[in-house]
């Protein structure tokens, strides 16, 4: 197994493995520590059924249900992340991390390309730790001292106001039947330790915030939008190219990613699954 950091400011590419293979204890530990240091893992060529991406996803912990799309027949913990080519709007097209408006949100997410267009499609990453790095002493000060409120429903409206009727988004809002997880307004650390590496990093996602906690609506917009345009620099970020066999494992805990639309026309189609976390710290 070789493992190849990309450019940017996150990512490293493995090769010299197949994922529909049993792994090793040995080769677990040391895919998991190149997550740990790189944060978003590629590998490319791989021929992997929907139970053997759920074998591949369970070597890092527990596998969980996802709320609003409906997952694969016969695979609960997959679901499909489908753009026909007469779909307009994209699942994940704008700047997030993965539930964050879950008590306990997912600590990984991989997703897999079955079929993707013939361009575009890409997947951006920005790294939150060296967002945090990268910021004056008294900011990263200011910010550690702050939490962030968030809920789910902001988002749904925005996919819901842009979408047509046969978008993905609307897709998406017709498996909302779970009132619990529309009502869940958990509050985070802005300032993320993460719990494998000790590194300190910004956690966030704009789309899903509600405001500081304990600040209204209007005084959080400003530092808000300031922190997402800091976290999303593109000295920051990383892009990924998809071909059908690729297949991206990224943290949660420590970046954003951001699913680009620019193929209309052409179908992309990807199976994703989530991996179960820890409560924010
Ligand atoms: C997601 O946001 O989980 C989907 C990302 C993608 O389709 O590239």
């Amino acid at each position: 197994m070789n493992i190849t950091p990309v450019p940017g400011a996150c990512g490293a590419e493995i090769t010299g493995i197949d994922l529909s293979k049993d792994m090793s204890d040995a080769i677990v530990a040391d895919i998991r520590d190149a997550f740990v240091e790189y944060h978003v893992l590629f590998f490319r060529d791989q021929s992997l059924d929907p139970a053997q991406q759920v074998a591949f996803g369970e070597c890092f912990g527990e596998l969980e249900d996802y709320p609003f799309v409906a997952p694969l027949p016969g695979h609960p913990k997959i679901i499909p992340v489908i753009k026909e080519p007469d779909e307009k709007t994209n699942f994940g097209g704008g700047w997030h991390t993965d539930l964050i408006y879950r008590e306990t949100p997912p600590m990984g997410t991989m997703l897999y390309a079955v079929e993707t267009p013939t361009r575009g499609g890409d997947t951006l990453f920005a790294n939150g730790i060296r967002a945090f790095e990268a910021l004056s002493p008294r900011m990263q000060t200011l910010l550690e001292s702050l939490d962030v409120e968030y809920n789910v429903r902001n988002i749904l409206q925005t996919i819901a106001d842009r979408d047509n009727a046969s978008s993905q988004g609307n897709r998406s809002m017709e498996g909302t039947s779970d009132e619990g997880v529309l009502n869940e307004t958990p509050v985070h650390p802005l300032i993320r330790t993460h719990p494998e590496s000790g590194r300190k990093g910004i956690y966030f996602s704009r789309g899903h915030t509600v405001r500081f906690d304990g600040m209204t609506t209007g005084e959080s917009r400003p530092l808000l939008d300031w922190i997402q345009q800091h976290m999303t620099q593109p000295a920051l970020t990383t892009r990924f190219h998809w071909e059908p066999g690729s297949l991206a494992f990224w943290d949660n805990r420590c970046l954003n990613h951001y699913a680009l639309n620019d193929y209309h026309g052409e179908r992309r189609y990807m199976h994703r699954l989530t991996i179960a976390g820890d409560k924010p710290r």
